[in-house]
């Protein structure tokens, strides 16, 4: 793509002119967004950038690895792998309001960094792969008054002061932008091609406390599912995907036994920037296929629900 190949020498000397000698910090999520702006900023400035996995533990099945092994595969980016699931789990305990949850996440994300900055002989810039939506959803909603929807982990959900400089060269791209200057940069397709995936994670999909307990229920589920949707060649004709897991528990009955367990919401939505959703029409045969397998498969659900709102009035994740 013609214009990508513009877009991408001039970010690189943007980087280079922003970020001088300069060290920087890149935090990959795991998603498209941060893998681009790594991959760029490495190509614009080499050795100077470090790129930190922060393995929060809200993160889904097989995640953690699949990230870690594709990163080191295809690139010789110096990759931080922490583990650091204790101290957002520890965090999150007691808290269910999702801005709160939000917030914190943001904030520890930038502990972190900080900490790994200092490991690195001082980084002076912190890498995001920011996008224009985040900007925008996190500051303000067109047509009213200026509300805040929701703190995106990387830019409301910032704390005040922060040592760091940023350096967010995607911060006026929207995701098929992203996508084509992922493809532009040599990304292998089957990781350009990924649903989106919020930097807060699974904490955001479990209203109400999330706990290490809540978070294995959700990922078996959200794996079923996401099993489903591939087995059904439907990945790619779906914007994102996934399970969340409610904080209300109903009455049902397997085999001679009464249950009491937690309701599982599915989500699936078609959309082109992630501003505006619609919901994916699944035929009933594949909910009620997916919804089986669920409650057999999953200890602690007993009840599947989908998710029939558009955004807006809905917004695509639940928190
Ligand atoms: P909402 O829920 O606002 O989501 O309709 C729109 C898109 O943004 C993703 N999202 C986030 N991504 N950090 C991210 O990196 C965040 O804090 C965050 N919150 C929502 C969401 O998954 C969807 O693709």
């Amino acid at each position: 793509d013609w214009s990508m190949a513009e877009f991408k020498a001039a970010k690189i000397k943007e980087i280079r002119e922003q970020v001088g000698d300069g060290k920087v910090i890149c935090g990959l999520s795991g998603g498209v967004d941060s893998a681009v702006a790594a991959v760029l900023i490495h190509e614009a400035i080499g050795e100077q950038l470090t790129c930190v996995f922060v393995d929060h533990g809200l993160m889904r099945m097989g995640e953690a690895d699949q990230v870690v092994s594709l990163f080191k595969g295809h690139y010789n980016i110096p990759l931080v792998h922490l583990d650091v699931e204790t101290l957002f789990l520890n965090g999150l305990k007691g808290e269910a309001d999702p801005e709160k949850k939000r917030k914190f996440i943001g904030k520890t994300f930038i502990d972190v960094f900080e900490i790994e900055a200092k490991k690195v002989g001082g980084a002076d810039f912190l890498a995001q792969g920011t996008l224009y939506p985040d900007v925008i959803e996190s500051v303000s909603f067109t047509g009213g008054p200026s509300v805040t929807i929701k703190s995106h982990h990387n830019v409301g959900g910032l704390p005040e002061r922060m040592n760091m400089k940023l350096v967010e060269p995607l911060r006026e791209l929207f995701k098929d932008e992203v996508r084509a200057l992922g493809r532009e940069l040599g990304l292998p397709e089957i990781f350009v091609g990924r649903h989106p995936f919020p930097g807060p994670g699974l904490a955001i999909r479990i209203p109400g406390e999330v706990t290490k307990e809540r978070c294995d229920i959700l990922r078996k589920a959200d794996a079923i599912y996401l099993e489903e949707i591939r087995n059904a060649g439907l990945y790619d004709a779906i914007w994102q995907a996934f399970a969340v897991l409610l904080p209300v528990k109903t009455v049902g009955v397997m085999g001679d036994s009464r249950t009491y367990d937690n309701v599982c919401g599915l989500r699936a939505v078609t959309s082109t920037d992630g501003m505006t959703a619609d919901v994916y029409p699944f035929d009933a045969s594949f909910l009620t296929r997916v919804s089986t397998r669920i409650v057999n498969e999953v200890k602690g659900i007993n009840r599947v629900v989908y998710d029939y709102t558009s955004k807006p009035p809905g917004t695509i994740e639940w928190e």
